[in-house]
């Protein structure tokens, strides 16, 4: 008899189809969607970038998508037990597992560095929420933000905490500590619950910001930068980071994603559901890029800033909008929650397999794995001040340059995701049993055969093509 993730304490699972997909949506939309996305379009060219984007979602995120949950639900249980489960019932070797394990690992390394940014957010509700209340007591509300301090000491705010340790750490526990909680409290009353609270709020929040984005800021600047292709941008390099992307942005590759689809009921039918979260992860992507491009642009700053684009420029242009501290705040809390329901889909992947595989209670296996997390993750606060020289992969070309947090990000974005997901299509694809994967993806007739078909030939021909750029980008110079 072996347990079902999520069953010790009695649990069954989520409780509709909508639980479901708000706790994917939330595993989904995150830092991803609001920082990284629009800081790959800034750095990358706009338009050709979220063209090509798009085709990597619907080409290979989407198909993708579903086969994660088709294998979780399958299998019902963690990432590596439910591959596992699925090979033995299509007689195939137990060790396209391995797939899982990568999965698992990777989304265990996602959460250690992601916490930390995730604690710059944290930081920053705080400054802004701060900022706000002495607005307010001043009888100001809707002053701009931080209206005592020049310029300058606004843009400098992102440094001064990148060179406090102490800071830098603190917040990151603080991140990490609820995420812990969440997952520890059980799938139905922590998982479905933050979910069914946050999403919601977060969606508000982004109509609103967007809509007094658009009147305060230049909306057609941004719609220019956004979506004005120029192709000559769309170098390979670029096309091997909106691939990374794309993966990162769906939670593809990470574990996250077969263990809530083992939570799914039998009558729920996977494949719209499946296309829903994709399509509603993408739109929020490109609705955040016009929630901050025209505030950006609007007051005439650098849209192509990269990482600081949000921590560094978006500060600055609140400081002269109208109600600027009352809208920085808001935007804060707005990631806040987006990187929330993303970490706790990060942690209760491994944590669903330590239950399994250890038979750990659901509370210590958060919390231990959550505890070692947070140390990878203090190793990567680190390396912005005392460790600001460690090059973990200095050796490896592509990673000569980055610091310890970039090369995590990196290494899980550029190589095992990807590296999961050719795994994960090729199983799916060829070796699966045929007519479980069919009666589990709800598709039927000339759709199934058109999924698999995608799932067995495109997107392992794309992705192992990006893989070998992305590792061996020599190839494509000379
Ligand atoms: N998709 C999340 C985001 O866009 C990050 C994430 C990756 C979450 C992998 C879970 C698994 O921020």
């Amino acid at each position: 008899m072996v347990a079902t993730p999520g069953a010790q304490g009695g649990e069954q699972g989520w409780s509709s189809r909508m639980a479901f997909i708000l706790a994917a949506v939330g595993a989904a939309v995150g830092l991803g969607n609001i920082w990284r996305f629009p800081t790959l379009v800034g750095e990358n060219g706009g338009g050709a970038f979220v063209l090509f984007y798009l085709g990597c979602v619907l080409l290979i995120g989407m198909p993708l998508m579903l086969s994660e949950f088709v294998v979780g639900r399958a299998g019902k249980s963690d990432a590596v037990q439910s591959a596992s489960r699925v090979a033995e019932r299509s007689g195939v070797s137990r060790r396209w597992r391995v797939f899982g394990g990568i999965e698992i690992l990777a989304g265990f390394l996602i959460l250690s560095f992601y916490s930390v940014v995730a604690g710059w957010v944290i930081y920053y509700v705080w400054l802004s929420g701060g900022d706000f209340l002495s607005n307010a007591l001043a009888g100001e509300p809707f002053r701009g933000a931080f209206p005592d301090i020049g310029q300058d000491a606004v843009s400098g705010m992102m440094g001064a905490l990148f060179e406090s340790p102490v800071r830098l750490i603190l917040v990151h526990a603080a991140f990490m500590a609820v995420t812990v909680w969440i997952v520890a409290s059980g799938v139905h009353d922590g998982i479905e619950k933050a979910a069914t609270w946050l999403m919601p709020a977060f969606f508000a929040l982004l109509v609103c910001i967007t809509i007094y984005g658009a009147f305060t800021g230049d909306f057609g600047r941004a719609l220019a930068f956004l979506f004005t292709p120029d192709f000559s941008k769309l170098t390979p390099p670029v096309m091997n980071e909106a691939l990374g992307q794309a993966f990162f942005s769906l939670s593809l590759g990470a574990g996250g994603l077969i263990t809530y689809g083992a939570y799914v009921a039998k009558d729920v039918n996977l494949a719209p559901t499946a296309a829903t979260i994709s399509l509603t992860d993408t739109a929020v992507a490109l609705v955040a890029g016009l929630m901050i491009f025209p505030i950006v642009l609007g007051v005439g700053l650098d849209p192509s800033a990269g990482p600081a684009l949000i921590f560094q420029s978006l500060p600055v242009a609140f400081q002269t909008m109208p109600a600027g501290s009352l809208i920085g705040l808001l935007f804060f809390i707005l990631i806040f929650f987006a990187a929330l329901t993303s970490s706790i889909s990060l942690l209760e992947g491994p944590t669903a397999w330590a239950i399994d595989r250890f038979g750990l209670r659901r509370p210590v296996a958060a919390m231990l794995l959550g505890l070692l997390a947070f140390l990878i993750g203090v190793a990567c606060a680190l390396g912005y001040n005392v460790w600001a020289d460690v090059r973990p992969l200095g050796f490896w070309g592509i990673f000569a340059e980055t610091d310890i947090l970039d090369t995590l990000d990196g290494f899980t974005g550029k190589i095992m995701l990807p590296l999961a997901g050719l795994l994960l299509a090729i199983f799916v694809g060829w070796k699966a049993d045929r007519r479980l994967i069919e009666a589990e993806s709800g598709l039927s007739g000339g759709a199934f055969a058109l999924w698999r078909f995608v799932v067995a030939w495109l997107c392992p021909a794309a992705v192992s093509l990006i893989l070998l750029f992305g590792l061996f980008p020599g190839l494509l110079t000379g």
